[in-house]
């Protein structure tokens, strides 16, 4: 028998259709940077413990270290590339900015993705919301006040 290593896959990237031949064992996150050049998304632990990975996938928030690209085969996916509209930044990066929500910005990705994941599943938000969406990304810089003050004036703003 004949093991099959390598499948194409195509899903939807930041509304466009994209495919690519994978390996079984390539994850979302190794095709996003790898094939399709979307390095926004970002690998810290890349075994489910830190969360700049994290992206929309069918509306739900994914740590896309943990998502095999084939499991991601067909369906709709959100990077932090997808955010901003033409060249202007999204108004939620533009109040990280203005409340200094960052400092080496590595994981911001990962926070900006959980929360747009959290804004868009509903309208009305809450502070609770907001902790809760961001419970599994760390900041190793302790930017952590600061972006909550971001989203916070975000969910008071849309
Ligand atoms: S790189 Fe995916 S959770 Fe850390
Ligand atoms: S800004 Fe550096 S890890 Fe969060």
């Amino acid at each position: 028998m004949v093991l099959k290593t390598s499948v194409e896959v195509e899903l939807k990237v930041n509304g466009s259709l994209r495919k690519a031949k994978v390996n079984v064992y390539t994850t979302l996150a190794e095709l996003l940077r790898e094939k399709f050049g979307l390095t926004g998304t970002k690998l810290g632990c890349n075994r489910g413990e830190c969360g700049a990975c994290t992206v929309v996938m069918d509306g739900k928030p994914v740590y896309s270290c943990m998502v095999l690209a084939v499991d991601a085969d067909g369906s709709e996916v959100l990077t932090v590339e997808g955010l901003s509209a033409g060249e202007g930044l999204h108004p939620l990066q533009k109040l990280f900015i203005e409340h200094d929500a960052l400092q080496c910005g590595y994981c911001t990705p990962g926070f900006l993705m959980s929360l747009t994941a959290l804004f868009q599943s509903r309208e009305k938000i809450t502070l609770e919301d907001i902790k809760h969406s961001v419970a599994g990304v760390v900041c190793r810089c302790g930017a952590h006040p600061n972006i909550l003050r971001a989203a916070a004036e975000y969910a008071g703003l849309r």
